[in-house]
């Protein structure tokens, strides 16, 4: 059976169909496993209705295959400016291609994950449902957009498009094929029982400012104890961080829309009063287009709703704002539960861990940067930056759980090289990467490019850094103080200057990292591994850029960007 060709060997493999059944074939294109997540639970409910499914990963997926599947789900996230994650890159490329086969005949449903506070929101399952229809694929069930707060949406659509699939599956299986079902047995790490749902209250133990007094930044080390808990994580994961809101900010709104703090609201299942949900529960800092129409709507007002027939002013109007400027700038008669309901439910923020459990063992560790801008003549702060540097003390508990990321991990081998290219928090997973591999005892190099902007005010983790670097851990650091000079220099100058050597490690079969920012810096460094590759690899741009797509495609080139 062809389809059996794309099975090899990944974690979570799908049941082997027989004959000429064709299965409900289940893609995910996934950044942090919310995707994942959700083909899974896709996969559980088809499979208890009795269909055969198989569940894959697109990296992992052979598009030979594409043209014979019958009914097909792509569930894939968006991130930075509307690109697939990383593991959809290379089919997504492949179905605007020439080599994209015909799919008359399939069936296709696409769920999208994504964040509307984003400008090109679920923009990588827009384009997965119009390159698949442009080769003949007819939509079975309409797509859904999702945002942060997917859950129970993800739940419906699943509903929804299995019963629309479930009995074109049935039909065509008692239509004589002989179906068999094969449990797939590679081990999976033990998940933990505390989840985005259900998070573990923890310990905020340490909040420490590492950046100097006249830095430009405030950047804090956090430590988080997980004792009490089964949470496990492997260097690369990350945590996720529930927070409170600013109680003064939730008071100014209350007084600003005359509502009484102890009103009661219904948030899902649960009914309480409102300065609890505001400052537990609904999302009051970052700024999305949906709060803006449905505030706009409850509070009757004509100037917001015109920002929702007018995609640029939305974007600009919420990037100057967070959810409670909103709300103070646009003040009306609204209820509790009229509030309540224009709010999206409080997210949890991710962190990259910053430390490796074979070092801290029952603790974790993060590398947290204050979000701060000045609007309005006031001060500004992130939700969740804002809450751990300033708000939280020392010794309350904090809600957390931890997330796995398989596309950001140390090479399997202890003696594999690695290069990785963190400035600024990015320094944070590998933090945790030298002191995994320290614990280990790994025979492999290790080579760090830090930068950020002054070397008195802001070379975190200094101390330890330059203690790994005498101990011989870190075969080499560079450096890049951005504005200690009047040029600026940045870690992609830095490798660029190293270019000769950072050519040669590769060669000898090092895996790159990056982390740390998306839109400008992880462009760079890609842009200077292009140039590096064709410098000393003596290659063209279009060779350069096939070398490191398959330095990616063998998971030798992992990016960690946000
Ligand atoms: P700057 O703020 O002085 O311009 C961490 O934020 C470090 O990354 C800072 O030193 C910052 O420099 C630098 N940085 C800013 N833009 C960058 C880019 N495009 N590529 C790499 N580093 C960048």
């Amino acid at each position: 059976n062809a389809n059996t060709a794309a099975l090899s060997g990944t974690v979570g493999q799908p049941a082997v169909p027989a004959g000429d059944a064709a299965p409900l074939t289940i893609l995910y294109g996934s950044q942090t496993g919310n995707a994942k997540g959700v083909a899974n639970q896709l996969k559980e409910q088809a499979e208890s209705r009795g269909l055969t499914v198989k569940l894959i990963s697109m990296s992992d997926y052979k598009t030979s295959a594409l043209k014979k599947e019958k009914f097909l789900v792509v569930a894939v996230s968006t991130y930075g400016e509307g690109e697939p994650p990383e593991d959809a890159e290379s089919l997504y490329e492949f179905i605007a291609g020439k080599k994209a086969p015909k799919l008359d005949g399939t069936q296709v449903a696409v769920i999208g994950l994504g964040d509307s506070s984003y400008e090109f929101f679920c923009q990588t399952a827009i384009d997965f449902e119009e390159r698949l229809v442009k080769l003949g694929a007819e939509i079975a069930y309409p797509r859904a957009d999702l945002d942060v707060d997917y859950e129970d949406e993800a739940q419906a659509w699943i509903t929804g498009a299995l019963d629309v699939f479930e009995p074109q599956l049935k039909a065509q299986q008692s239509a004589g094929a002989n179906v068999v079902s094969m449990p797939f047995g590679a081990p999976v790490a033990a998940a933990s029982q505390y989840t985005k749902q259900n998070p573990f209250a923890a310990e905020l133990s340490i909040v420490q400012k590492i950046t100097g007094r006249d830095s430009s930044k405030d950047v804090r080390h956090v430590e988080i104890s997980l004792e009490g808990s089964d949470i496990t994580y492997t260097p690369g994961d990350s945590l996720g961080v529930y927070f409170l809101n600013d109680e003064e900010q939730v008071e100014a709104v209350l007084a600003a829309l005359n509502i009484t703090a102890d009103e009661q609201v219904i948030l899902g299942k649960e009914t309480l009063d409102i300065r609890t949900a505001l400052i537990e529960k609904l999302e009051l800092t970052q700024s999305y287009p949906s709060f803006v129409e449905k505030y706009g709507q409850a509070a009757n007002n004509a100037q917001l709703l015109a920002l929702v027939e007018d995609k640029a002013a939305m974007r600009e109007y919420i990037e100057a704002r967070q959810v409670f400027d909103i709300i103070l700038q646009n003040p009306a008669n609204i209820t509790a539960q009229a509030l309540a309901d224009s709010c999206r439910k409080l997210q949890a923020r991710l962190y990259s861990i910053a430390s490796s459990q074979a070092e801290v063992e029952e603790e974790v560790h993060l590398t947290v940067g204050l979000v701060e801008f000045e609007a309005f003549g006031e001060q500004h702060f992130g939700g969740c930056s804002g809450y751990l540097a300033q708000r939280a003390e020392e010794g309350v508990s904090v809600k957390v759980f931890s997330e796995h990321n398989d596309n950001f991990r140390l090479p399997s081998d202890d003696a594999t090289p690695v290069i990785m290219v963190g400035p600024g928090t990015g320094i944070a997973p590998f933090r945790a990467f030298l002191q995994e591999r320290d614990a280990r005892e790994a025979q492999g190099e290790n080579w760090l490019f830090f930068g950020n902007p002054n070397f008195t005010q802001d070379f975190l983790y200094q101390v330890e850094l330059q203690g790994y670097v005498k101990s011989g851990l870190l075969t080499h650091i560079d450096l890049a103080f951005s504005r200690d000079q009047a040029e600026k220099i940045y870690v992609q100058d830095r490798l660029r200057e190293k270019g000769a050597a950072v050519f040669a490690w590769l060669e000898k079969g090092a895996h790159f990292y990056v982390c740390g920012d998306a839109n400008r810096m992880a462009k760079d460094v890609h842009q200077a591994l292009v140039d590096i590759v064709k410098a000393h690899g003596g290659k063209d741009d279009e060779q350069a850029e096939l070398y490191l797509k398959e330095l990616r495609s063998a998971n030798r080139y992992q990016k960690d960007v946000y």
